[in-house]
């Protein structure tokens, strides 16, 4: 771990030169961490791309974003639920079909804390299916597109994944025994990285050239617990949002940033904010716990996620 990696102030966008000529795809870009790094992206000259569900809030955040950079921001809008896997699979093609190249793939999207056990279109867990096995299908999808460009993949994890379970519950996977909002949530997140862990083995194995970077937003104003959160997590969370302790979504959106753009960053590491409880402070490298590395979990866990998705790998 090398909290000074990127000087004093840790990895801030003042470090990014032009990003004209680059092209990002990003996931739930339309408000909180997603939506900021995007905004960074464009300050730049890139080209943004945004898989958001909903398309009223997707083009208000594009009317928002051309307001701010001018008419001729290049920023689009494709609509994909990762709620729905036909839907994961028709944004894929029309990725494959519309964007000139990926540089970075950034998963950023995701649901929290959701109060009540729910379900996605396909039967999954919603945040398991949500966080996990949607992106899971996207990078499956698009690994060929990315690979193109000798680009990355991004995956926005979250602290929790070291809070809940600290495994992955494969005897029962939506959580039918034992639903909890925070620790369901938590397995999700802890899913998300240790697949991306395991792409970096696969990738490195079979001579691929793209790389997998995992970052976290530390503890953000977002507008991530909401309505289907519990009550006292909203509580608690609006609470503790008032307080210095909780960063600017602007800052939260630094590492996903950092890990699409920077140079020489380093497979198996977390990157995020690395003050108090890695809640705010210098963006930088922070521990990551060794469970998240367990490949024997991460290749069962890749087996499940290939068959409920009905994707494979070529490697
Ligand atoms: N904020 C924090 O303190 C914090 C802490 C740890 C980790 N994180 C992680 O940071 C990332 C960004 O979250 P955020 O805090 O910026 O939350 P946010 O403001 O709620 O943004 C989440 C984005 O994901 C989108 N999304 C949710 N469900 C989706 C679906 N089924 N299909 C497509 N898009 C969907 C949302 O779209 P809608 O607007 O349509 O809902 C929204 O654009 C997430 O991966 C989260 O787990 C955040």
């Amino acid at each position: 771990m090398n909290k000074k990696e990127f000087g004093k102030k840790g990895w801030t966008p003042e470090r990014l030169e032009s990003l004209s000529g680059k092209t990002y795809v990003i996931t739930g870009a339309n408000t909180g961490a997603g939506f900021e790094a995007t905004k960074i992206l464009l300050s730049k000259g890139a080209e943004v791309f945004m898989l958001n569900r909903n398309a009223k809030k997707s083009n208000k955040a594009i009317d928002d974003l051309k307001a701010q950079f001018g008419a001729d921001a290049k920023v689009a809008f494709i609509k994909m639920d990762l709620a729905e896997l036909s839907s994961v699979r028709n944004a894929a093609e029309e990725v494959i079909r519309t964007v000139p190249k990926i540089d970075a793939l950034i998963c950023n999207a995701a649901v929290a804390q959701v109060a009540k056990q729910a379900f996605t279109n396909d039967g999954f867990e919603s945040q398991l299916g949500i966080n996990h096995y949607g992106h899971f299908l996207l990078v499956n999808l698009l690994f060929d597109k990315v690979e193109e460009t000798r680009g990355r993949v991004v995956v926005v994890g979250s602290q929790g994944y070291k809070m809940g379970l600290k495994t992955i519950q494969f005897e029962d996977m939506n959580f039918d025994k034992n639903y909890h909002p925070n620790n369901t949530y938590c397995h999700s997140k802890l899913a998300q990285i240790m697949f991306a862990y395991e792409l970096q083995h696969r990738i490195k194995k079979a001579n691929k050239d793209v790389k997998v970077y995992v970052c976290h937003p530390g503890a953000s104003k977002t507008s991530l617990i909401n309505k289907d959160t519990p009550l006292m997590t909203r509580i608690t969370w609006s609470i503790l949002s008032a307080s210095p302790m909780v960063q600017s979504a602007e800052k939260g959106s630094y590492p996903e940033v950092m890990c699409a753009t920077e140079d020489n960053l380093k497979q198996q590491a977390y990157y995020g904010p690395t003050g108090r409880m890695n809640w705010g402070g210098p963006v930088g490298a922070c521990k990551l716990e060794p469970f998240a590395l367990d490949r024997e979990v991460a290749g069962k866990l890749w087996d499940v996620s290939e068959k409920e998705t009905n994707c494979t790998w070529s490697f």
